[in-house]
């Protein structure tokens, strides 16, 4: 591990609760958290995050978390996808709680049970949540916290603005409330918590880590990408997902192509075009992120614009503590 340099903790509700120094959360990241990168930023103070889906089967997610406990004593973080679509959460869940994994993020879907066996040992859960309605329903299903989704972020981006987002939840919740979405420096981890956020859950600035599993093209694009060159596309999922404008990407456009839209109308057709589309929308952001072609379809949130370069996973949260004790000394 690289020296650490002896920073002030930032010390919220959310860091008392999980038991780190820094309230910040690398977000799981399909196809780009890994062993290194989880554990690189837990040993760093903030806490560290990966998607179970990251390994083809339970048992070797099951080897992944091993690993990760291997590489650092601190919290880490879990991402179970809850619904229907992942066939696997059961036997994941089983996973984190042999291994008694400290934090659980769900996504999508009914937190229940997992919120029930997690608490079972101990651990916490947090729900991903774009509005009031599901965090008003996961915080009554007893869970720990909220990661508020906002407009801008990487991945399945909310519709709300952060500045409203964030005094919204925390003005009508009473759990931990965790801003997500186009954070990538220290002043907006402090805005964040001038907000009513509790801590932060960051995944583009990550990607730009030699930690993260991803080729190198896609870390430079990162570096390289404005805020102006992120689109929404339904060509991935079938839901709205943040990438960059690559010449793919306005090759085949954003949207699904118009047969699929007819399907997609049709209550008999619509799970099975939903179906493929996810298929095929995994196996291209899959090709991309590991090998280089030209069918770029590479994730990233709106942050892209304040990222400047490529440096360890560790370093990255050294420095957005510095920049918010800075921002917090300098404010006018
Ligand atoms: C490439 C990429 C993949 C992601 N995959 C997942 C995922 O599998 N599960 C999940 O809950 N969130 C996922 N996210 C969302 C992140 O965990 C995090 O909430 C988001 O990136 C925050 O916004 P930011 O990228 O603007 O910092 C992903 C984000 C990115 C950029």
């Amino acid at each position: 591990m690289a020296s650490m340099e002896n920073l002030k903790p930032i010390q919220t509700s959310m860091t008392k609760l999980l038991g780190i120094q820094f309230p910040i959360i690398a977000g799981p990241m399909f196809l780009v958290s890994n062993e290194d990168l989880v554990s690189a930023v837990s040993n760093s103070g903030a806490l560290g995050a990966t998607p179970s889906l990251n390994w083809r089967t339970p048992e070797l997610f099951s080897q992944a978390v091993e690993t990760i406990k291997a590489k650092t004593s601190k919290p880490y973080g879990i991402n179970l996808i809850v619904n229907k679509s992942n066939p696997r959460v059961n036997q994941d869940l089983d996973v984190c709680v042999k291994h008694k994994v400290p934090l659980v993020i769900t996504s999508l879907g009914n937190p229940k049970e997992v919120i029930d066996k997690v608490h079972g040992y101990g651990g916490k859960v947090f729900c991903d949540v774009v509005d009031l309605k599901y965090a008003l329903k996961v915080q009554d299903l007893g869970c720990d916290g909220v990661i508020a989704v906002s407009q801008g972020a990487g991945g399945h981006a909310g519709p709300i603005s952060p500045l409203v987002l964030l005094p919204h939840l925390k003005s009508k919740l009473r759990i931990p409330v965790i801003a997500a979405g186009g954070i990538a420096s220290g002043n907006q981890i402090l805005a964040a918590l001038i907000l009513g956020a509790d801590g932060v859950q960051i995944g583009t600035r990550f990607i730009a880590t030699p930690e993260a599993g991803v080729t190198n093209d896609y870390k430079e694009a990162i570096v390289k990408a404005e805020p102006e060159d992120i689109v929404m596309t339904r060509r991935i999922s079938g839901t709205p997902a943040a990438v960059i404008k690559t010449p793919y990407i306005e090759k085949v456009g954003l949207d699904l192509n118009p047969i699929e839209g007819f399907l997609l109308k049709n209550p008999w057709t619509k799970k099975y075009v939903r179906m493929v589309r996810y298929v095929l929308g995994q196996n291209a952001l899959e090709k991309a992120a590991h090998k280089t072609t030209w069918k770029t379809v590479w994730s990233a949130g709106q942050g892209v614009g304040l990222i400047h370069d490529i440096i360890p996973a560790g370093q990255v949260v050294q420095r957005l503590v510095k920049e918010y004790w800075d921002a917090r000394e300098n404010l006018p």
